[in-house]
């Protein structure tokens, strides 16, 4: 059976810092807990994190020509990521993002743009979506992917026999059509429930997952923060919790969910079994800073998810 995931879509730095509730005046220094660097974005966290669960993975994205872009690439190889067709482009910079978290756990961001948003599917993007077991599609937004070139790679995808699943960021309104065109081709949607309602114009999260089902998504669970989860599967719709952790850094929790989810379906777990293990992956992400927080591997997250409490109250 195939196996291994591909990535394809946004890659940028995390830069997130914490405690940072005031800023120092003028040029002065403040002295905080800490501060970690690591590959994020819809389509980086999602490889990074997946391949510290042990699932093969390989990112189809873009960095710049720049430090920031060695770092990135160096970081993944580290973890084993195959960057085969993380493509350098000459002149530009590496997409960045500066996060300051309160010692609430509140993230104000500021975002660079660059390379980052350039994914583009290649005639070696397509060769290598037809030997995964799962294809997770992170590029709604991206200039080369949107409009019939995304569509492309995942329809390549779910040809060849892949599970696909999609997860968005700060959609615009043009990403509501980019998404009717993609859903019939996912197999799981995986949106937050701000984008659910973005992009539906449905406060109920249970009315956005029949809405997407309706579009054409085979399944849809819906991320929401410490409330956990709204799954719309096989035509049964129910809630999962999250569990009951005191975050550190809430930074990639989303895209950790979809790791986890992914990386448990790998190991023929059901999807609301992959789910729960989802919202562990997520749980230890939010323990520690940046992307991968306090997350080790698969064993260790199937442990924890024994020693956890869930928050049933939310
Ligand atoms: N404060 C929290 N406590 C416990 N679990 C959390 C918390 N925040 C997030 N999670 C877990 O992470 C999952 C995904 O988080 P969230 O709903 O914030 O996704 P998202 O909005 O896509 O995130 P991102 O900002 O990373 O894109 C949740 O369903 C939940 O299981
Ligand atoms: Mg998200």
């Amino acid at each position: 059976m195939k196996n291994g995931l591909a990535c394809i879509g946004l890659t940028t730095l995390d830069v997130v810092a914490r405690a940072i509730d005031a800023l120092p005046k003028e040029e002065g220094t403040g002295l905080i807990e800490g501060v970690s660097c690591a590959p994020a974005g819809t389509a980086g966290a999602p490889a990074l994190l997946a391949a510290r669960l042990g699932l093969p993975s390989r990112l189809i994205s873009a960095v710049g020509d720049d430090l920031t872009g060695r770092f990135i690439r160096t970081a993944l190889i580290d973890f084993g990521v195959d960057v085969s067709d993380l493509e350098i482009l000459p002149g530009l910079p590496s997409s960045t993002t500066l996060l300051a978290v309160s010692s609430s756990g509140v993230r104000p961001g500021f975002h660079a743009l660059g390379a980052g948003m350039l994914a583009r599917v290649t005639p070696s993007a397509l060769q290598a979506v037809s030997e995964v077991g799962f294809l997770h599609y992170g590029g709604i937004g991206g200039p080369k992917l949107d409009g019939g070139e995304g569509v492309s790679i995942v329809q390549a995808a779910s040809r060849a026999g892949a599970i696909v699943t999609c997860d968005l960021i700060a959609p615009q309104p043009s990403a509501i059509e980019e998404v009717r065109r993609l859903l019939p081709y996912v197999d799981y949607f995986l949106p937050s429930a701000v984008e659910a309602v973005f992009l539906t114009g449905q406060q109920d999260l249970f009315v956005a997952a029949e809405t997407f089902r309706s579009w054409g998504a085979k399944g849809c669970i819906i991320k929401n923060g410490a409330r956990g989860l709204v799954v719309a599967l096989d035509g049964v719709s129910s809630t999962l919790p999250a569990y009951a952790i005191t975050p550190i850094d809430t930074t990639s929790c989303g895209d950790s969910f979809c790791a986890g989810f992914i990386a448990a379906l790998s190991r023929g777990w059901s999807p609301l079994d992959a789910a729960r293990f989802g919202t562990a992956t997520a749980a230890l992400v939010a323990q520690g800073l940046a992307t991968l927080g306090k997350l080790e591997s698969f064993e260790a997250t199937e442990t924890a998810m024994r020693q956890m409490t869930l928050n049933e109250a939310a």
